[in-house]
């Protein structure tokens, strides 16, 4: 039996996290240019969108590209932005045939302006899908998101006092650029590093974390379930313990 067969619908990860890493070792250990491994890294993509609607999966959350990966040399970023754009035109048709809804976190408006406008008009075409939500974390990183809701929270209250007792988990979490978004039930990281990288810091306080050694390029459907079955694996006790879980 395979690892799709043995997954049990009645305990599926809502909502599924992956930093998606490795490209640039792939690519390397082929001998070629980084952004090979980019261009291939877009076929684990279109892989694991696939395969998370087809288990019914109800939310993924991609890391694409991180605020610090600005620091990358100009002509890598520029061939990420680029491959940004070109498979936003590949795919549209794929997500809307397939019923995805497209969403992002992150500053998106720290983009390039035709990545932003592309964008823009993807999510509009696609927010009445019901399936798969597909969130693309892109200029993203946990920091600016929590500064950015400390900073949006002052501005709202500008003329009035906030009251202290109004900051509660949901306060806050209404000011996050995932408002509205369950929290990750399972954090996925490929190529072998163990690390957050200032991704969703908050969301996953309590998240299931899970590493595998495979490159992203590399990385399909069949490697997704095997994390979802490890997932179902793990007793989840959010601070209680085991007999109060069961009882
Ligand atoms: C992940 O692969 C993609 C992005 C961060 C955009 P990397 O480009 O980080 O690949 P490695 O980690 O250098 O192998
Ligand atoms: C994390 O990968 C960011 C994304 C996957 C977009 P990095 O490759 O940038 O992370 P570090 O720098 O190795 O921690
Ligand atoms: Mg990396």
């Amino acid at each position: 039996m395979d690892f799709k067969e043995k997954i049990d619908k009645n305990n599926l990860p809502e909502h599924i996290a992956i930093i998606m890493d490795g490209n640039g070792r792939w690519a390397k250990k082929k001998g070629n240019q980084r952004i090979f491994g980019h261009k291939n890294g877009v076929k684990a993509v279109r892989d694991v969108v696939e395969g998370a609607g087809e288990i019914g999966v109800k939310y993924l959350t991609l890391y694409a590209f991180s605020t610090e990966n600005w620091n990358r040399p100009k002509q890598e970023i520029d061939a990420l932005m680029g491959l940004l754009v070109s498979t936003i035109d590949s795919e549209t048709d794929t997500l809307i045939k397939n019923n995805v809804r497209l969403m992002t976190i992150g500053d998106t408006e720290g983009l390039p302006k035709n990545v932003g406008i592309k964008l823009k008009k993807l999510i509009e075409k696609t927010s009445q899908n019901k399936g798969l939500t597909l969130i693309l974390a892109l200029n993203y990183s946990a920091r600016w998101e929590i500064l950015n809701a400390v900073k949006n929270i002052i501005k709202d209250n500008k003329s009035t006092e906030i009251d202290e007792s109004k900051i509660s988990n949901d306060f806050f979490e209404s000011y996050l650029n995932t408002k509205d978004i369950p929290d990750p039930d399972l954090l996925i990281r490929t190529s072998g590093e163990y690390r957050i990288s200032n991704f969703l810091i908050w969301q996953i306080a309590y998240s299931e974390l899970y590493f595998t050694d495979v490159l992203w390029p590399d990385y399909r459907k069949p490697d997704l379930f095997e994390a979802i079955l490890d997932y179902q694996k793990r007793e989840r006790r959010f601070g209680k313990i085991s007999e109060q879980i069961n009882s």
